[in-house]
């Protein structure tokens, strides 16, 4: 079963910072989940929450400030003195990260993309992506599914992970069928051993998130999981 560093190692450094990023790769993890948003001057950013506050010492909403305005933001005193000005990470950076440490890599889609900048936001992806090494595996992923269908129409190659935020619905095989999922996301709170079964035998890989725990993550190798997503991957 793989473990994939969700957001960089982020019980060790600020979430989706280079600090989290390099750290990863310092302690030989070569998985990562990020999540990719968009600034309001079409910047791709790597972030989480829809707002800077969390995580930063700035406030408001991170596609109501330009690249420029998020990076003169601190998004690493909030996690420890030590990382002090760790700036937010643009996705082109961590294109050229990945490639120069051969790591395998999950790109959230976020939902927080305004519906009619959807299409100017998967093109950036699709643009940026398309500069990953072959040898990278590379998932995409979100909650959104109407924009989850929409780069697998762009990008058919690259495979998908449809995310289930509660129970898994009745109808997540023919959903998954829909979108085009190589993967099914699914929240370990829910997760039990018969659903695991049943999406295998749809040929659905699983890959869970956020398991923290050995013992979860050991039930859930048992189970045939394909990865997990963890703050703790070492
Ligand atoms: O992709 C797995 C996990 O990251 C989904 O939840 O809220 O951490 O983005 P969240
Ligand atoms: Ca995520």
């Amino acid at each position: 079963m793989q473990k994939i560093a969700h957001r960089g190692i982020s019980a060790q450094a600020p979430e989706n910072t280079r600090a989290a990023f390099e750290k990863m790769v310092n302690l030989g993890v070569d998985w990562l989940e990020t999540d990719i948003d968009m600034t309001s001057d079409g910047q791709l950013v790597l972030i989480h929450d829809s707002k800077v506050d969390r995580t930063s010492n700035g406030n408001g909403l991170v596609n109501h400030n330009s690249l420029l305005g998020l990076q003169k933001l601190d998004f690493g005193q909030w996690f420890g003195d030590e990382f002090t000005d760790e700036r937010i990470v643009t996705l082109q950076w961590l294109i050229d990260f990945i490639n120069a440490h051969a790591l395998n890599v999950n790109f959230e889609l976020k939902t927080e993309v305004k519906h009619e900048q959807q299409n100017f936001y998967l093109m950036r992806v699709h643009q940026s992506l398309h500069q990953l090494n072959q040898t990278s595996q590379v998932i995409v992923s979100s909650f959104d599914v109407d924009l989850l269908k929409k780069y697998h129409e762009l990008m058919p190659k690259i495979p998908i992970g449809l995310l289930i935020e509660g129970e898994l619905p009745n109808n997540i095989i023919e959903l998954a069928k829909n979108v085009g999922a190589t993967y099914i996301h699914p929240d370990v709170t829910y997760m039990t051993e018969e659903q695991v079964k049943l999406l295998l035998s749809h040929d659905l890989q699983v890959n869970v998130w956020t398991v923290n725990e050995a013992v979860v993550a050991k039930k859930l190798q048992k189970w045939g999981v394909h990865a997990i997503f963890t703050d703790f991957p070492v």
